[in-house]
Protein backbone atom coordinates (compact mmCIF):
# COMPACT_ATOMS: atom_id res chain seq x y z
CA UNK A 1 0.00 0.00 0.00
CA UNK A 2 1.43 3.44 -0.81
CA UNK A 3 1.54 6.75 1.11
CA UNK A 4 -1.87 8.73 1.22
CA UNK A 5 -4.05 11.80 1.67
CA UNK A 6 -8.11 10.83 1.49
CA UNK A 7 -10.11 13.95 1.87
CA UNK A 8 -13.10 13.91 1.03
CA UNK A 9 -14.88 17.21 1.93
CA UNK A 10 -18.18 16.39 0.32
CA UNK A 11 -21.50 16.32 3.17
CA UNK A 12 -23.63 14.33 1.76
CA UNK A 13 -27.54 13.78 3.17
CA UNK A 14 -28.40 10.16 1.95
CA UNK A 15 -32.46 9.14 2.08
CA UNK A 16 -36.03 9.80 1.72
CA UNK A 17 -37.46 13.09 1.78
CA UNK A 18 -33.79 14.92 1.86
CA UNK A 19 -34.35 16.93 -1.54
CA UNK A 20 -36.17 19.85 0.91
CA UNK A 21 -33.20 20.77 2.83
CA UNK A 22 -31.50 22.02 -0.52
CA UNK A 23 -32.68 25.48 0.32
CA UNK A 24 -31.02 25.98 3.32
CA UNK A 25 -28.28 24.03 2.44
CA UNK A 26 -27.36 26.19 -1.00
CA UNK A 27 -28.82 29.07 1.41
CA UNK A 28 -25.27 29.04 3.81
CA UNK A 29 -23.29 29.46 0.78
CA UNK A 30 -24.96 32.01 -0.99
CA UNK A 31 -27.81 33.72 -1.96
CA UNK A 32 -28.55 34.84 -5.85
CA UNK A 33 -28.47 30.93 -6.92
CA UNK A 34 -27.76 29.72 -10.51
CA UNK A 35 -30.03 26.83 -10.89
CA UNK A 36 -28.42 24.35 -13.77
CA UNK A 37 -30.32 21.42 -14.87
CA UNK A 38 -30.90 19.44 -17.82
CA UNK A 39 -33.79 18.68 -20.71
CA UNK A 40 -36.10 18.71 -18.40
CA UNK A 41 -36.87 15.11 -16.79
CA UNK A 42 -36.61 16.99 -13.39
CA UNK A 43 -40.03 18.86 -14.61
CA UNK A 44 -41.63 15.36 -15.55
CA UNK A 45 -40.63 13.91 -12.01
CA UNK A 46 -41.58 16.67 -9.69
CA UNK A 47 -37.92 17.24 -8.42
CA UNK A 48 -37.95 20.83 -10.24
CA UNK A 49 -41.41 21.92 -8.09
CA UNK A 50 -39.49 20.38 -4.58
CA UNK A 51 -36.21 22.07 -5.85
CA UNK A 52 -37.47 25.72 -6.24
CA UNK A 53 -40.03 25.11 -3.15
CA UNK A 54 -37.01 24.98 -0.81
CA UNK A 55 -35.35 26.60 -2.36
CA UNK A 56 -37.38 30.31 -2.51
CA UNK A 57 -38.77 29.30 1.15
CA UNK A 58 -35.17 29.74 2.35
CA UNK A 59 -35.10 33.37 0.33
CA UNK A 60 -32.95 32.15 -2.84
CA UNK A 61 -32.64 34.93 -5.84
CA UNK A 62 -32.97 32.38 -8.60
CA UNK A 63 -31.64 32.16 -12.06
CA UNK A 64 -32.09 28.67 -14.22
CA UNK A 65 -29.54 27.60 -16.34
CA UNK A 66 -31.39 24.95 -18.22
CA UNK A 67 -30.80 22.82 -21.49
CA UNK A 68 -27.63 20.58 -19.96
CA UNK A 69 -27.22 17.92 -23.08
CA UNK A 70 -25.83 14.44 -21.75
CA UNK A 71 -21.94 14.40 -22.48
CA UNK A 72 -21.97 18.43 -21.52
CA UNK A 73 -20.59 20.62 -24.00
CA UNK A 74 -18.63 23.97 -23.77
CA UNK A 75 -20.25 26.22 -25.76
CA UNK A 76 -23.44 25.46 -23.16
CA UNK A 77 -20.51 26.01 -19.95
CA UNK A 78 -20.12 29.55 -21.59
CA UNK A 79 -23.59 30.37 -21.79
CA UNK A 80 -23.91 29.75 -18.07
CA UNK A 81 -20.83 31.46 -16.90
CA UNK A 82 -22.45 34.52 -18.98
CA UNK A 83 -25.76 34.01 -16.89
CA UNK A 84 -23.71 33.74 -13.75
CA UNK A 85 -22.06 36.45 -14.22
CA UNK A 86 -24.50 38.87 -15.49
CA UNK A 87 -27.28 37.80 -12.34
CA UNK A 88 -24.15 38.13 -9.77
CA UNK A 89 -24.95 34.79 -8.51
CA UNK A 90 -22.83 33.52 -5.64
CA UNK A 91 -23.75 30.30 -5.22
CA UNK A 92 -24.32 27.03 -8.55
CA UNK A 93 -27.23 24.50 -7.48
CA UNK A 94 -26.98 21.19 -9.95
CA UNK A 95 -30.26 18.93 -10.18
CA UNK A 96 -29.48 15.83 -12.61
CA UNK A 97 -27.12 13.06 -13.12
CA UNK A 98 -23.44 13.50 -14.27
CA UNK A 99 -23.76 15.56 -17.43
CA UNK A 100 -25.37 18.92 -15.29
CA UNK A 101 -23.15 18.51 -12.18
CA UNK A 102 -20.13 18.57 -14.48
CA UNK A 103 -21.25 21.38 -16.29
CA UNK A 104 -22.38 22.98 -13.37
CA UNK A 105 -18.56 22.21 -12.07
CA UNK A 106 -17.63 24.27 -14.84
CA UNK A 107 -19.25 26.48 -14.59
CA UNK A 108 -18.41 27.60 -11.00
CA UNK A 109 -14.54 27.43 -11.91
CA UNK A 110 -15.31 29.38 -15.14
CA UNK A 111 -17.27 32.55 -13.88
CA UNK A 112 -14.39 33.68 -11.78
CA UNK A 113 -11.45 34.12 -13.79
CA UNK A 114 -10.67 35.85 -17.16
CA UNK A 115 -9.87 33.29 -19.40
CA UNK A 116 -11.71 30.50 -21.09
CA UNK A 117 -12.71 27.76 -18.82
CA UNK A 118 -11.79 25.50 -21.27
CA UNK A 119 -7.72 26.11 -19.98
CA UNK A 120 -8.65 24.35 -17.23
CA UNK A 121 -8.96 21.36 -19.23
CA UNK A 122 -5.93 21.40 -21.17
CA UNK A 123 -3.73 21.85 -18.01
CA UNK A 124 -2.74 25.64 -19.45
CA UNK A 125 -4.38 26.67 -15.89
CA UNK A 126 -5.55 25.76 -12.22
CA UNK A 127 -8.55 26.23 -10.62
CA UNK A 128 -8.98 29.59 -7.68
CA UNK A 129 -11.98 29.81 -5.26
CA UNK A 130 -14.93 27.77 -7.65
CA UNK A 131 -18.06 29.25 -6.88
CA UNK A 132 -19.36 26.79 -4.16
CA UNK A 133 -21.51 24.22 -5.36
CA UNK A 134 -24.73 22.19 -4.07
CA UNK A 135 -26.30 19.13 -5.80
CA UNK A 136 -29.41 17.39 -5.90
CA UNK A 137 -28.44 13.63 -7.51
CA UNK A 138 -30.96 12.26 -10.28
CA UNK A 139 -28.86 9.31 -11.84
CA UNK A 140 -26.36 6.72 -9.96
CA UNK A 141 -23.51 6.49 -12.00
CA UNK A 142 -20.61 9.19 -12.57
CA UNK A 143 -19.95 10.09 -8.90
CA UNK A 144 -19.64 13.84 -9.51
CA UNK A 145 -21.82 14.73 -6.84
CA UNK A 146 -19.28 13.39 -4.29
CA UNK A 147 -15.84 13.71 -6.43
CA UNK A 148 -13.55 16.75 -7.43
CA UNK A 149 -14.15 15.72 -11.46
CA UNK A 150 -15.36 17.20 -14.86
CA UNK A 151 -15.79 15.91 -17.88
CA UNK A 152 -17.04 18.54 -20.79
CA UNK A 153 -16.51 17.97 -24.63
CA UNK A 154 -15.08 20.90 -26.25
CA UNK A 155 -17.87 21.10 -29.36
CA UNK A 156 -15.59 23.28 -31.59
CA UNK A 157 -12.59 20.71 -31.66
CA UNK A 158 -14.44 17.66 -30.80
CA UNK A 159 -12.61 16.98 -27.61
CA UNK A 160 -13.87 15.68 -24.67
CA UNK A 161 -11.61 15.86 -21.67
CA UNK A 162 -11.65 15.27 -17.63
CA UNK A 163 -10.23 17.38 -15.05
CA UNK A 164 -10.42 17.36 -11.26
CA UNK A 165 -8.66 19.47 -8.63
CA UNK A 166 -9.62 19.49 -5.02
CA UNK A 167 -11.68 22.79 -5.21
CA UNK A 168 -14.33 21.04 -7.63
CA UNK A 169 -15.73 18.92 -4.44
CA UNK A 170 -19.64 19.74 -4.03
CA UNK A 171 -19.96 21.27 -0.64
CA UNK A 172 -23.15 19.59 -0.55
CA UNK A 173 -24.62 16.73 -2.37
CA UNK A 174 -28.57 15.50 -1.55
CA UNK A 175 -28.73 11.88 -2.62
CA UNK A 176 -32.27 10.66 -2.38
CA UNK A 177 -32.64 7.14 -4.46
CA UNK A 178 -36.39 8.08 -4.67
CA UNK A 179 -35.23 10.60 -7.45
CA UNK A 180 -33.85 8.05 -9.22
CA UNK A 181 -37.06 6.21 -9.83
CA UNK A 182 -37.80 7.68 -13.32
CA UNK A 183 -34.49 6.71 -14.67
CA UNK A 184 -35.29 4.87 -17.93
CA UNK A 185 -33.93 1.28 -17.69
CA UNK A 186 -30.95 2.08 -20.81
CA UNK A 187 -29.52 4.79 -18.60
CA UNK A 188 -30.00 3.01 -15.23
CA UNK A 189 -27.88 0.23 -16.78
CA UNK A 190 -25.61 2.67 -18.28
CA UNK A 191 -24.90 4.16 -15.10
CA UNK A 192 -24.14 0.79 -13.17
CA UNK A 193 -21.79 0.21 -15.75
CA UNK A 194 -20.02 3.55 -15.09
CA UNK A 195 -19.55 2.65 -11.88
CA UNK A 196 -18.42 -0.88 -12.32
CA UNK A 197 -15.50 0.81 -15.18
CA UNK A 198 -14.50 3.50 -12.34
CA UNK A 199 -13.41 0.38 -10.03
CA UNK A 200 -11.86 -1.57 -12.29
CA UNK A 201 -9.70 1.64 -13.99
CA UNK A 202 -8.18 1.36 -10.69
CA UNK A 203 -8.16 -2.63 -10.20
CA UNK A 204 -6.66 -3.43 -13.35
CA UNK A 205 -3.79 -0.42 -13.43
CA UNK A 206 -2.69 -0.31 -10.26
CA UNK A 207 1.32 -1.89 -9.87
CA UNK A 208 1.21 -2.06 -5.80
CA UNK A 209 1.16 -5.94 -5.13
CA UNK A 210 -0.23 -5.39 -1.98
CA UNK A 211 -3.49 -3.57 -2.09
CA UNK A 212 -5.85 -6.13 0.18
CA UNK A 213 -8.23 -3.26 1.49
CA UNK A 214 -8.54 -1.73 -1.12
CA UNK A 215 -8.80 -4.95 -3.75
CA UNK A 216 -12.38 -6.07 -1.22
CA UNK A 217 -13.80 -2.84 -1.04
CA UNK A 218 -13.31 -2.55 -5.00
CA UNK A 219 -14.77 -6.36 -5.56
CA UNK A 220 -17.51 -5.56 -3.50
CA UNK A 221 -18.55 -2.44 -5.28
CA UNK A 222 -18.51 -4.72 -8.60
CA UNK A 223 -21.15 -7.14 -6.92
CA UNK A 224 -23.23 -4.35 -5.66
CA UNK A 225 -23.65 -2.53 -8.62
CA UNK A 226 -24.43 -5.43 -10.83
CA UNK A 227 -26.98 -6.87 -8.36
CA UNK A 228 -28.63 -3.30 -7.38
CA UNK A 229 -28.67 -2.60 -10.83
CA UNK A 230 -30.20 -6.02 -11.68
CA UNK A 231 -32.88 -6.09 -8.92
CA UNK A 232 -33.68 -2.05 -10.49
CA UNK A 233 -34.59 -3.75 -13.76
CA UNK A 234 -36.47 -6.03 -12.33
CA UNK A 235 -38.92 -2.96 -10.59
CA UNK A 236 -37.98 0.46 -11.28
CA UNK A 237 -39.03 1.41 -7.81
CA UNK A 238 -37.86 -0.83 -5.59
CA UNK A 239 -36.04 1.71 -2.94
CA UNK A 240 -33.56 -0.48 -1.32
CA UNK A 241 -32.18 -1.61 -4.83
CA UNK A 242 -32.01 2.57 -6.11
CA UNK A 243 -30.49 3.26 -2.68
CA UNK A 244 -27.67 0.56 -3.06
CA UNK A 245 -26.91 1.45 -7.01
CA UNK A 246 -26.93 5.51 -5.93
CA UNK A 247 -24.34 4.65 -3.21
CA UNK A 248 -22.22 2.20 -4.76
CA UNK A 249 -21.84 4.52 -7.72
CA UNK A 250 -20.59 7.12 -5.10
CA UNK A 251 -17.78 5.34 -3.38
CA UNK A 252 -16.85 4.01 -6.58
CA UNK A 253 -15.34 7.37 -7.93
CA UNK A 254 -14.94 9.37 -3.86
CA UNK A 255 -11.24 8.33 -3.73
CA UNK A 256 -11.39 6.13 -1.66
CA UNK A 257 -11.14 2.51 -3.46
CA UNK A 258 -7.74 4.79 -5.27
CA UNK A 259 -6.49 6.01 -1.54
CA UNK A 260 -3.03 3.45 -1.72
CA UNK A 261 -3.02 2.15 -5.01
CA UNK A 262 -0.40 4.64 -6.08
CA UNK A 263 -0.22 5.69 -10.15
CA UNK A 264 -3.21 4.84 -11.50
CA UNK A 265 -4.19 5.29 -15.52
CA UNK A 266 -7.87 5.29 -16.83
CA UNK A 267 -7.30 3.95 -20.31
CA UNK A 268 -10.76 2.92 -20.66
CA UNK A 269 -12.25 6.20 -19.88
CA UNK A 270 -9.54 8.19 -22.23
CA UNK A 271 -10.68 5.80 -24.94
CA UNK A 272 -14.26 5.96 -24.09
CA UNK A 273 -14.24 9.81 -24.29
CA UNK A 274 -13.63 9.81 -27.44
CA UNK A 275 -16.41 7.63 -28.49
CA UNK A 276 -18.55 10.20 -26.57
CA UNK A 277 -16.84 12.81 -28.38
CA UNK A 278 -17.21 12.03 -32.07
CA UNK A 279 -19.90 10.34 -31.83
CA UNK A 280 -22.05 11.61 -28.89
CA UNK A 281 -22.68 8.07 -27.13
CA UNK A 282 -23.91 7.78 -24.03
CA UNK A 283 -21.01 7.50 -21.55
CA UNK A 284 -21.69 4.26 -20.18
CA UNK A 285 -22.51 2.71 -23.26
CA UNK A 286 -19.60 3.55 -24.65
CA UNK A 287 -17.84 1.77 -22.05
CA UNK A 288 -19.38 -1.28 -22.31
CA UNK A 289 -18.26 -1.04 -25.90
CA UNK A 290 -14.44 -0.47 -24.69
CA UNK A 291 -14.20 -2.78 -21.58
CA UNK A 292 -14.29 -6.01 -23.04
CA UNK A 293 -11.66 -5.25 -26.04
CA UNK A 294 -9.28 -3.66 -23.13
CA UNK A 295 -9.51 -6.28 -20.95
CA UNK A 296 -8.97 -9.32 -23.72
CA UNK A 297 -5.87 -6.63 -24.81
CA UNK A 298 -4.58 -6.57 -21.04
CA UNK A 299 -5.27 -10.11 -19.78
CA UNK A 300 -2.16 -11.93 -20.40
CA UNK A 301 0.08 -9.19 -19.16
CA UNK A 302 -1.55 -9.50 -15.54
CA UNK A 303 -3.17 -13.05 -15.42
CA UNK A 304 -3.13 -13.16 -11.56
CA UNK A 305 -5.09 -10.22 -11.18
CA UNK A 306 -7.45 -11.13 -13.74
CA UNK A 307 -7.80 -14.39 -12.41
CA UNK A 308 -8.42 -12.59 -8.84
CA UNK A 309 -10.88 -10.51 -10.30
CA UNK A 310 -13.01 -13.49 -11.85
CA UNK A 311 -12.43 -15.72 -8.96
CA UNK A 312 -13.85 -12.56 -6.00
CA UNK A 313 -16.07 -11.60 -8.40
CA UNK A 314 -17.88 -14.14 -10.64
CA UNK A 315 -16.79 -17.34 -8.24
CA UNK A 316 -14.37 -18.60 -11.26
CA UNK A 317 -12.10 -21.20 -9.10
CA UNK A 318 -11.40 -24.09 -11.77
CA UNK A 319 -9.10 -23.79 -14.84
CA UNK A 320 -5.67 -22.50 -15.15
CA UNK A 321 -4.78 -18.50 -14.26
CA UNK A 322 -5.48 -17.88 -17.72
CA UNK A 323 -8.82 -19.99 -17.80
CA UNK A 324 -10.16 -18.23 -15.11
CA UNK A 325 -8.62 -14.69 -16.55
CA UNK A 326 -10.82 -15.10 -19.68
CA UNK A 327 -13.76 -16.33 -17.56
CA UNK A 328 -13.70 -13.11 -15.77
CA UNK A 329 -13.86 -11.42 -19.09
CA UNK A 330 -16.84 -13.31 -20.42
CA UNK A 331 -18.21 -13.23 -17.16
CA UNK A 332 -18.60 -9.32 -17.11
CA UNK A 333 -19.43 -8.87 -21.00
CA UNK A 334 -21.92 -11.57 -20.52
CA UNK A 335 -23.60 -9.43 -18.10
CA UNK A 336 -23.30 -6.11 -19.93
CA UNK A 337 -25.18 -7.60 -22.91
CA UNK A 338 -27.92 -9.38 -20.17
CA UNK A 339 -28.59 -5.54 -19.31
CA UNK A 340 -28.41 -4.37 -23.11
CA UNK A 341 -25.74 -2.36 -23.61
CA UNK A 342 -23.49 -2.77 -26.55
CA UNK A 343 -20.20 -4.83 -25.97
CA UNK A 344 -18.59 -3.74 -29.03
CA UNK A 345 -17.89 -0.31 -31.54
CA UNK A 346 -19.64 -2.27 -33.96
CA UNK A 347 -23.01 -2.90 -32.10
CA UNK A 348 -22.40 1.10 -31.81
CA UNK A 349 -22.16 1.44 -35.50
CA UNK A 350 -19.54 2.80 -35.40
CA UNK A 351 -17.45 1.15 -38.52
CA UNK A 352 -13.73 0.08 -37.91
CA UNK A 353 -12.88 2.93 -40.52
CA UNK A 354 -13.43 4.90 -38.33
CA UNK A 355 -10.50 3.80 -35.39
CA UNK A 356 -7.53 6.06 -36.75
CA UNK A 357 -9.23 9.07 -36.02
CA UNK A 358 -10.87 7.95 -32.82
CA UNK A 359 -7.43 6.92 -31.84
CA UNK A 360 -5.98 10.23 -33.11
CA UNK A 361 -8.33 11.87 -31.08
CA UNK A 362 -8.32 9.61 -27.15
CA UNK A 363 -3.75 10.35 -27.89
CA UNK A 364 -4.90 13.63 -27.27
CA UNK A 365 -6.45 12.84 -23.74
CA UNK A 366 -3.19 10.14 -23.20
CA UNK A 367 -1.23 13.30 -23.48
CA UNK A 368 -3.11 15.36 -20.93
CA UNK A 369 -3.15 12.73 -18.93
CA UNK A 370 0.42 11.31 -19.04
CA UNK A 371 -0.64 8.94 -20.30
CA UNK A 372 2.69 7.96 -21.96
CA UNK A 373 2.39 4.22 -22.55
CA UNK A 374 -0.97 4.72 -24.96
CA UNK A 375 1.05 5.11 -28.05
CA UNK A 376 -1.38 5.84 -31.22
CA UNK A 377 0.10 2.74 -32.37
CA UNK A 378 -1.37 0.72 -28.93
CA UNK A 379 -4.87 2.54 -28.68
CA UNK A 380 -5.53 1.50 -32.21
CA UNK A 381 -4.44 -2.23 -31.28
CA UNK A 382 -7.46 -2.00 -28.52
CA UNK A 383 -9.84 -0.52 -30.71
CA UNK A 384 -9.42 -3.42 -33.11
CA UNK A 385 -10.00 -5.90 -29.90
CA UNK A 386 -13.12 -3.98 -29.28
CA UNK A 387 -14.44 -4.10 -32.89
O1 LIG B 1 -31.30 16.11 -19.34
P1 LIG B 1 -31.87 15.44 -18.13
O2 LIG B 1 -33.27 15.86 -17.83
O3 LIG B 1 -30.97 15.53 -16.94
O4 LIG B 1 -32.02 13.86 -18.56
C1 LIG B 1 -30.99 12.96 -18.32
C2 LIG B 1 -30.25 12.53 -19.57
O5 LIG B 1 -31.14 12.53 -20.67
C3 LIG B 1 -31.62 11.65 -17.89
N1 LIG B 1 -31.95 11.64 -16.47
C4 LIG B 1 -31.15 12.00 -15.43
N2 LIG B 1 -31.80 11.81 -14.27
C5 LIG B 1 -33.04 11.35 -14.59
C6 LIG B 1 -33.15 11.25 -15.99
N3 LIG B 1 -34.26 10.81 -16.62
C7 LIG B 1 -35.31 10.48 -15.84
N4 LIG B 1 -35.27 10.53 -14.48
C8 LIG B 1 -34.18 10.96 -13.82
N5 LIG B 1 -34.15 10.98 -12.49
O6 LIG B 1 -30.63 10.66 -18.16
C9 LIG B 1 -29.85 11.08 -19.28
C10 LIG B 1 -28.39 10.93 -18.95
O7 LIG B 1 -28.06 11.87 -17.93
P2 LIG B 1 -26.50 12.20 -17.70
O8 LIG B 1 -26.38 13.22 -16.63
O9 LIG B 1 -25.85 12.49 -19.01
O10 LIG B 1 -25.93 10.79 -17.24
P3 LIG B 1 -24.72 10.45 -16.24
O11 LIG B 1 -25.11 10.74 -14.87
O12 LIG B 1 -24.27 9.08 -16.59
O13 LIG B 1 -23.56 11.50 -16.62
C11 LIG B 1 -22.79 11.27 -17.78
C12 LIG B 1 -21.70 12.32 -17.81
O14 LIG B 1 -20.86 12.15 -16.65
C13 LIG B 1 -19.50 12.23 -17.08
C14 LIG B 1 -19.55 11.54 -18.42
O15 LIG B 1 -18.40 11.83 -19.19
C15 LIG B 1 -20.81 12.14 -19.03
O16 LIG B 1 -20.52 13.38 -19.63
N6 LIG B 1 -18.63 11.65 -16.07
C16 LIG B 1 -18.24 12.42 -15.01
C17 LIG B 1 -17.31 11.98 -14.09
C18 LIG B 1 -16.92 12.82 -12.95
N7 LIG B 1 -17.34 14.06 -12.85
O17 LIG B 1 -16.18 12.35 -12.10
C19 LIG B 1 -16.66 10.69 -14.21
C20 LIG B 1 -17.36 9.74 -15.12
O18 LIG B 1 -16.43 8.79 -15.57
C21 LIG B 1 -17.99 10.37 -16.32
O19 LIG B 1 -16.97 10.59 -17.28
ZN1 LIG C 1 -17.11 7.19 -16.11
Amino acid sequence: MQNFVFHNPCKILFGKNTVPAIGTETLLLGKRVLLVYGSGSIKKNTIYEQVMQSLLAAGAIITEHDGVQSNPILSHVHKGIVLARTNRCDVVCAVGGGSVIDEAKAICAGTVVQHDVWKFFTGKKSIKNPLPLTTVLTLAASGSEMNSGMVITNDSTAQKFGFANKHLYPKTSILDPTCTFSVPQNHTAYGAIDAVSHVLECYFTTTDPHTPVQDRLMEGLVINAMESCNRVLEKTNDYHARADLMWTASLALNGLTSSGLGKLGFPMHMIEHSLSALYNVPHGAGLSAIIPGWMRYNMNKQPHRFAQFAERVFDKRTGTLEERATQGVSSLTDWFSKIQSPISITALNIPHTAIPELAENATALAKIWRMRDYSVEKIVEILHACL
